[in-house]
């Protein structure tokens, strides 16, 4: 694979990397993406029925149902090239004194499974539920619900500790990506349809805050035209080429 000359020499020289991951990273680990034309969750299901508030109050048993199936396929499912490849580089960036932050959308901990510390995960995750009535966070990594919705213990039910449509993001997670996305040197998309904001607007901060923004993903998307460096292709084959370009730089 040719990597660009300059983009290498960005990335042997920057001291804060920024990474942004959405559900592209995780196909190639089973994980369904929301927008593939055919295998995409929402070419199959109304994200209006199952992924906002209103869905839950309306249908809590459905919404309760449909989280708690993707959440035992993810735990079934794990980490892929790409996914070592960012832990591993995060490593070697830490070890070299420098910092490497990732980002991601997606809700599946493969991220953490490969060895990934620190993850901002801006849109939560399946794994964690918490309690609709006092906040309280479970992490859920046993077999399927036997109940939908699940009492909480603490006088609610359990909920998916992720962000739905018309929800703010995280406040501390939101915040330490935007920082992120304005300090670093390269900021690299990886997987993203670029579509849902505010994620999206972390691509345009870090370019607007002067790093070299590369993107990496399958199709073309509304980033590409502004990002420095594009690469069209799977993250699975492209992320571990990077990153040992960059460990031989
Ligand atoms: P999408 O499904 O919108 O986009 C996935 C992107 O990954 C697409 O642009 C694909 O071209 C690309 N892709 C697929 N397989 C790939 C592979 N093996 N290697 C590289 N790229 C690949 O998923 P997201 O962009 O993550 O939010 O979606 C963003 C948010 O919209 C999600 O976090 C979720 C969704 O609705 C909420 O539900 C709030």
């Amino acid at each position: 694979m040719m990597l660009d000359s300059d983009l290498i020499a960005a990335l042997r020289n920057a001291r804060h990397i920024a990474v942004l991951t959405g559900a592209g990273v995780s196909a190639e680990s089973g994980v369904p993406t929301f927008r593939d034309a055919l295998t995409g969750l929402w070419a199959k299901y109304d994200p209006m029925q199952l992924a906002t508030p209103e869905a839950f109050a309306r249908d809590p048993e459905t919404v309760s149902r449909w989280y708690d199936e993707r959440r035992l396929n993810a735990l079934r499912r794990t980490p892929n090239p790409a996914h070592l490849a960012l832990a591993r580089w995060q490593r070697h960036m830490i070890e070299r004194a420098r910092t490497f932050t990732l980002i991601t959308q997606n809700v599946d901990r493969l991220h953490q499974a490969a060895g990934s510390t620190d993850v901002i995960e801006v849109h939560g995750s399946l794994i964690d539920w918490r309690c609709t009535r006092t906040g309280r966070i479970i992490e859920c990594r046993g077999p399927a619900f036997p109940q939908h919705p699940m009492p909480s213990g603490h006088g609610g039910v359990l909920r998916p500790n992720v962000v739905w449509f018309g929800e703010a993001l995280p406040e501390d997670a939101a915040s330490a990506a935007q920082h992120a996305s304005g300090f670093c040197d390269v900021f690299i998309s990886i997987g993203t349809s670029a579509l849902v904001y505010p994620a999206a607007g972390f691509i345009h901060f870090a370019k607007s805050s002067g790093a070299v923004t590369v993107e990496i993903n399958r199709d073309p998307t509304p980033a590409t035209e502004i990002v420095d460096h594009s690469m069209l292709g799977l993250a699975g084959e492209i992320v571990p080429a990077l990153v040992e370009a960059w460990e031989q730089a």
